[in-house]
């Protein structure tokens, strides 16, 4: 019987629901799904989780503001999060609202643990207090201004629960020294260690003065203080209090991923709690740092916002991956910049990655019919490019281990540029046709393809969906995420393996067009939701009867759609279907079949070598009974609709793209 695998627990904070998704939101969860995808391969079984908070004041006033409840508020933008992680591809297993019932059950139960063991205790808050923003100033100074509005505070004695934070000031010293690997990076520890040694606080862990939170029990006019609730959701979504086999097996949870700016609440309140309920504590935290947008901070207000949906839609998910893990030093703060993102992505990831696996690929399509080759005897340029890999493995292993992202993507990248150069230096389109020259030329393709097979490997965890498509391509089965990690030699590639479709793989982009266009995507994201349309204006009297333009869209919808030049193979008629004309049409990677209702206005004759407009990307659908893949486009003239094809004023090629 196969042994069962050890677990690994990773999880994201949970995001706050009062803003949309941003790349930093993304960056955490990116780094998390890296994490989770190596962890994979290296054998783990994973679980990973992320979701949203959803109490809190700033919610309740926010839904307020929109004129609708809470949990309606709450239930869209959780959905907007939800929605993101999908769309990027990530390997989300968990995702916990803090609104589901269950949450609510986990942390009553964890509070109630807590004070049965004497850590809580009823008391009064006395200090400032803004009522415009509802909220404790930590500022004792009489008449101190709120830090968000600038208003004067007042002076006010509320009733709260206190956690008896101070009673594990020594415990958590102690246990910092004794586990040096529970907080990392090694700066965010000694801040840590240098906070709590200045001596702990008891924390007020409820409130009375809004309704928006989880009730405390046997005493509901108190909801449990948002923090205090949000930090129990790691407990939650590992099956606590309830599903106690599943509890044992996850927790406790190998890493915590947070930002830099709430290593406080995880460092020093949270191991507090569990410490005070007797649970074990999670095995690491690791506080990663900021993400700076041209050099500011990103805010609503300052109107810097990127989100992450323009970068995937123009450049793919995996070309933001690749530019926040290699760019920025995992822990440190960063900076994003279109800019920056578009060079690299050109010179990395088109130029890098997709050149080799261009070249590589199509060389052995032309020279040995899609099959790999056998390699021959290996001269010391083969020797040393095996030398290369077995030190990308290596290193990418070490900073994988250390979360050192984009120093594993600087030593698999060192693989990539050794291929380049092994490509460059021993020429295998220079060589001539000799049953020599091609034995030779099979080892030189076959050990770049190797080197190819390495680096998909490798490069995965970061690259998810592009290295699936190499994977592919090289004729290999499963996808590189189910492979064993620790049995990865060099010298696997079986030769005679026939090499599957080539898919395109990091497209050269133009840099001003493509920054242009996520700045044009970005801006349209950021415009708030529009009202409800108005009704069309009727048309005057006389006017053309061409119909009234629908509701605006914004581009990221029109991109949506994928339009190409297609060119019309053949043509015919369906028997039975007197308005469908069944086409075969290259769409310049490969011929689509697609029915077009045009039967009655063209003859299918005249059709055939005519290059028309294509919807590529429609799912597709029977039209009586014949499959069709893809839509021919065409105005619709005239009050019976009369198509007429779309064409172009010049002589296009064949798959270009229309925009
Ligand atoms: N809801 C709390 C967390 C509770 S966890 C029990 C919260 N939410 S948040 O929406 O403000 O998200 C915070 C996290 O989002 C940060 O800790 C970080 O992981 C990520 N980031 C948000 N903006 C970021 C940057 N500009 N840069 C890097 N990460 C950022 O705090």
């Amino acid at each position: 019987m196969a042994a069962t695998k050890p677990k690994y627990y990773i999880t994201t904070p949970i995001y706050y629901v009062n803003a949309r998704p941003h790349i930093g939101h993304t960056y955490t969860t990116l780094a998390a799904d890296t994490i989770a995808r190596y962890k994979q391969m290296r054998g783990y079984d994973v679980t990973f989780l992320t979701g949203t908070d959803e109490h809190g004041q700033k919610v309740e006033r926010s839904a307020k503001k929109e004129g609708i409840s809470p949990i309606d508020f709450v239930d869209r933008v959780a959905a907007e999060y939800h929605g993101l992680w999908q769309e990027l591809g990530f390997r989300v297993d968990r995702f916990i609202r803090t609104t589901e019932t269950r949450h609510a059950h986990a942390v009553q139960h964890l509070f109630r643990e807590i004070q049965r063991n004497g850590y809580v205790e009823k008391g009064y808050y006395e200090g400032n207090y803004c009522v415009h923003d509802e909220m404790y100033v930590e500022d004792p100074t009489p008449g101190a201004l709120c830090p968000e509005c600038h208003r004067p505070t007042e002076v006010v004695k509320e009733e709260n629960y206190f956690f008896k934070l101070g009673k594990f000031e020594k415990p958590l010293l102690n246990y910092y020294q004794e586990h040096p690997e529970f907080l990392e990076p090694e700066a965010r520890r000694n801040e840590v260690i240098s906070f709590v040694s200045g001596g702990l606080r008891d924390l007020s862990i409820s409130r009375t003065t809004l309704k928006w939170g989880i009730p405390w029990p046997g005493d509901e006019k108190h909801v449990f203080y948002v923090w205090s609730d949000a930090l129990t959701n790691y407990l939650t979504a590992a099956g606590y209090p309830l599903k106690k086999e599943e509890f044992e097996r996850l927790w406790p949870a190998d890493v915590h991923l947070v930002g830099k700016e709430i290593i406080r609440f995880h460092a020093v309140y949270w191991p507090a709690f569990l410490m005070a309920a007797g649970l074990p504590l999670p095995k690491k935290i690791f506080a990663h740092g900021h993400l700076l947008f041209q050099e500011e901070k990103m805010s609503k207000s300052r109107g810097n916002i990127q989100s992450a949906q323009p970068i995937a839609r123009v450049l793919g998910a995996d070309a933001l991956r690749y530019f926040l893990l290699r760019e920025i030093v995992f822990g440190q703060d960063g900076n994003f910049s279109r800019e920056a993102l578009v060079a690299r992505y050109n010179s990395d990831l088109a130029n890098g990655l997709g050149n080799l696996a261009s070249r590589t690929l199509t060389m052995i399509e032309k020279n040995f019919e899609g099959r790999v080759p056998k390699p021959g005897e290996e001269t010391p340029a083969e020797k040393a490019l095996a030398g290369e890999a077995q030190t990308a493995m290596a290193e990418a292993q070490k900073h994988y281990e250390a979360f050192a992202f984009s120093r594993a993507l600087e030593a698999i990248w060192a693989l990539i540029a050794a291929a380049d150069k092994y490509l460059t230096s021993e020429q295998p389109w220079a060589l001539g046709g000799s049953p020599d020259e091609q034995k030779r030329r099979g080892t030189i393709l076959w050990t770049s393809a190797e080197a190819l097979r390495i680096v998909c490997l490798l490069a995965h965890p970061v690259l998810p969906a592009s290295t699936n498509k190499v994977w592919a391509t090289l004729g290999q089965s499963g996808t590189p995420g189910n492979q064993d990690w620790d049995a990865l030699r060099w010298g696997q590639l079986a030769p005679g393996t026939r090499l599957g479709k080539t898919e395109a793989l990091f497209p050269r982009v133009d840099k001003t067009e493509a920054i242009e266009r996520i700045e044009a995507m970005e801006n349209e994201l950021q415009k708030p939701a529009a009202p409800a349309a108005a009704a069309a204006p009727a048309a005057a009297p006389g006017a053309a009867a061409a119909p009234a333009v629908s509701e605006k869209i914004a581009i990221e919808d029109f991109t949506k759609v994928e339009m190409r030049v297609g060119q019309i193979k053949t043509a015919e008629r369906i028997a039975g279907a007197d308005k469908l004309l069944k086409l075969t049409v290259d769409i310049g990677t490969e011929i689509r079949q697609i029915c077009a209702g045009i039967a009655q206005y063209y003859e299918p004759e005249a059709l055939v070598g005519r290059k028309v407009a294509v919807v590529v990307n429609l799912a597709p659908r029977k039209l009586r009974g014949v499959e069709s893949n893809g839509m021919i486009v065409a105005a619709a003239v005239g009050p019976e609709g009369r198509p007429v094809l779309a064409g172009f004023l010049e002589d296009v090629e064949v798959g270009a793209r229309l925009r």
